[in-house]
């Protein structure tokens, strides 16, 4: 006897572009000990946590140590005190009703959004726009979904929405029916976003074709034009047919903390062979109530300091520093006679590679000529070819010299 493995992981690409990038970069500065690297690929902050939140954050560590206001397990769905907080905060002001059953704090939305394929048949066809973040294609290639990939890099029975400067970076509705949409707006990685009108149009679509939108709002705090929507439940009838993910990692720094929370209303519905209705929200609540243990206690209170008065202060300093970075950014690619997009609702900057430059070449030129890092946009998926991603998040020293460094450059 053998023990058989998931064949599907074969299907994978060997690494996931983030590992790719750290070993191309490690071997690079292995070669080459006195480069200064500066870091714009991965999308992790660099700023600390607010104040406000590592004081409540520390008070809690030590409530776990006393034996009067020690806390065992909690709720897998997170407990009460932090779901009314993100209910007060994130929706009632833009009017969104939510009760608490409809919130799920977890550990993450790369998890979040890897992991709610599950609940999904595997004949479902998923849609996914191109450039996108690989943890919708990837985990969905995982389970089976997608078949092999085809030739132009396109997985066989996913459906690709191509999002590029020829179509202003605007998914257009697909040409073949599609059950589940992932869209991620603000965007990862193009930066662009989407106005009222222009997701309307997408919960139109998953109305009348009973599809489900999977909405990924991690960078919603990015978001400073008025015609944006911070959620998608501020569309009409969007409570139907939408599940959101949100995250404390962008805008409150919580990459190495882990704090985030999906919305499943309860009117979103599924159908079993039959053909009966059968509730997402308890679907996804039977999944996390047995694969997921919760997230700590002390991590959920300081998540709910996020939403007090300072905690908000700080948080909003945090996001306009890396926001000035994008525009210093936007600014000298622009001189340099580039096409830019994003960085204006968004910490990341899309840019088309000069010349015929392909995205890996263009990368390396950056590392090996001004010892920045970047992303290639193919990483991304093919559509993402011809472009390469920059992010906001270091500090405001490094984006200033990183961009000293690439204007230096002839290109
Ligand atoms: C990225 O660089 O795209 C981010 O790291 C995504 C993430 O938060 O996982």
């Amino acid at each position: 006897m053998t023990v058989k493995i998931n064949e599907n992981y074969l299907l994978l690409e060997s690494n996931y572009i983030f590992i790719e990038i750290n070993q191309r970069v490690e071997k690079y500065q292995k070669e080459n000990p006195d480069a200064e690297i500066i870091r714009m690929g991965i999308g992790d902050v660099t700023r600390p946590l607010p104040k406000a939140v590592t004081n409540k954050f520390t008070e809690a560590v030590n409530e776990m140590g006393k034996a009067d206001t020690f806390h065992g397990y909690g709720p897998e769905q997170g407990y009460d005190f932090l779901i009314e907080t993100i209910i007060k905060g994130d929706y009632e002001p833009r009017g969104i009703k939510l009760s608490n059953e409809e919130v799920f704090v977890s550990d993450g939305a790369k998890c979040d959004t890897g992991n709610i394929q599950e609940i999904f048949d595997l004949e479902n066809i998923v849609a996914v726009t191109d450039p996108v973040y690989p943890v919708y294609v990837d985990s969905n290639v995982m389970a089976g979904r997608t078949g092999p990939m085809e030739e132009g890099g396109r997985y066989q029975n996913l459906v690709y929405i191509p999002c590029t400067e020829d179509n202003d970076f605007i998914p257009e509705l697909p040409k073949t029916p599609v059950d589940l949409i992932y869209l991620c707006y603000p965007n990862n990685p193009t930066g662009t976003a989407l106005t009222k009108e222009q997701l309307s149009v997408w919960v139109n679509y998953a109305k009348k074709n009973n599809s489900i939108i999977l909405f990924d709002a991690a960078y919603e705090a990015y978001i400073r034009e008025d015609n944006i929507p911070h959620s998608i439940y501020e569309i009409e009838g969007a409570r139907e047919v939408a599940i959101e993910f949100r995250s404390f990692s962008k805008n409150a720094g919580f990459t190495g903390t882990r704090c985030a929370y999906t919305v499943v209303p309860k009117e979103v519905m599924g159908y079993d062979n039959e053909g009966h209705p059968h509730s997402l929200n308890s679907l996804w609540n039977r999944r996390q109530t047995t694969k997921f243990n919760g997230v700590s206690y002390p991590v959920q209170v300081a998540a709910s300091a996020v939403y007090s008065p300072e905690g908000q202060k700080e948080i909003n300093e945090s996001v306009d520093y890396y926001m000035k970075n994008a525009s210093i950014i936007r600014e000298s690619l622009r001189a340099l006679g580039l096409s830019i997009y994003g960085g204006i609702n968004s910490p990341y900057i899309w840019i088309k590679t000069p010349g015929d430059m392909d995205s890996w070449q263009f990368f390396d030129l950056l590392l090996n000529e001004a010892h920045v890092v970047g992303t290639p946009g193919i990483g991304f998926g093919p559509s993402g070819e011809g472009y390469l991603r920059l992010t906001a998040f270091n500090t405001l020293k490094n984006t200033k010299e990183a961009m000293d460094r690439i204007s230096n450059l002839s290109i």
